[in-house]
């Protein structure tokens, strides 16, 4: 099964996709995972997208879609979750490509609703443990004891250069102008399913499992 989770930032995309991970055995692919290694690592992507990414537009279609086609074999026989990937026309049309020579389909794209004010909250207010990535939000999830991962008791928390408010409302515009165009294009072939993306974690995670388990 190869699904599609679709919307702006902050919406919920990497949380849900993990668990899908943990309980389904699925692959998430999430190119901005991939390019944040990229950049992190200093390859010639890495060094291509990282003011790009800074300044919360999007990279070039041909540069995320090459990145898809490297990863997309990891996902061979367990089912890959494509995690803020396509986000335009020609990664749309990419992505059937790629999906195509391998004899594979979509079978689901989930969209999660949700309200752009709360997610301006939700995204400036998260931070991860530099050392064992456990995720955290100054208001909805604090550590334990400030200061100190819950996890592994590391002292030292980081935060996405692009998760400062002018960002993410460039990435939100984005997203109006470049993504929430595509959906037409999946909704003609009957593959879209919307979720209430501001319901709890658990409660996504109870309305995507319903689409998945539902027959098409
Ligand atoms: P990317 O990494 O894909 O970021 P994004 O789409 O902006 O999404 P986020 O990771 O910010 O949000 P999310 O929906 O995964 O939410 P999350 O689960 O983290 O892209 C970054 C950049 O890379 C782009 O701006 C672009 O430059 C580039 N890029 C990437 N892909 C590209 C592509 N295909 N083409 C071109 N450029 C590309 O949740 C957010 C917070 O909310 C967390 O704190 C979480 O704990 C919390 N939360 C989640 N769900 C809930 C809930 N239901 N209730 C309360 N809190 C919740």
């Amino acid at each position: 099964m190869d699904i599609i989770l679709l919307g702006p930032p902050g919406a919920g995309k990497g949380t849900q996709a993990q668990r899908l991970v943990d309980r389904r055995g699925m692959v998430q692919l999430s190119t901005g995972d991939m390019l944040r290694a990229a950049v992190k690592a200093g390859t010639p992507v890495g060094l291509k997208a990282k003011a790009v990414m800074e300044a919360g537009e999007l990279v070039s279609d041909a540069i995320v879609s090459a990145l898809i086609g490297e990863h997309l074999d990891q996902s061979a026989g367990k089912g890959a979750i494509f995690d803020g990937f396509p986000r335009t026309q020609h990664q749309a049309e990419a992505l059937d490509i790629l999906l195509g020579e391998r004899g594979r389909a979509l079978s689901h794209v989930i969209e999660l609703g949700v309200d752009e004010e709360a997610l301006v909250e939700r995204i400036t207010g998260r931070f991860t443990c530099a050392t064992c990535s456990a995720p955290y939000h100054d208001r909805f999830k604090p550590t334990k004891v400030e200061g100190t991962c819950d996890v592994c008791g590391g002292h030292e928390f980081k935060r996405r250069p692009d998760d400062n408010e002018q960002t993410v409302r460039t990435r939100m515009a984005e997203y109006r102008a470049k993504t929430a165009p595509i959906l037409p294009y999946y909704e003609e072939r009957g593959l879209v399913s919307r979720v209430d993306g501001m319901a709890s974690v658990e409660e996504v995670a109870a309305q995507i499992d319903r689409i998945l388990d539902s027959a098409r």
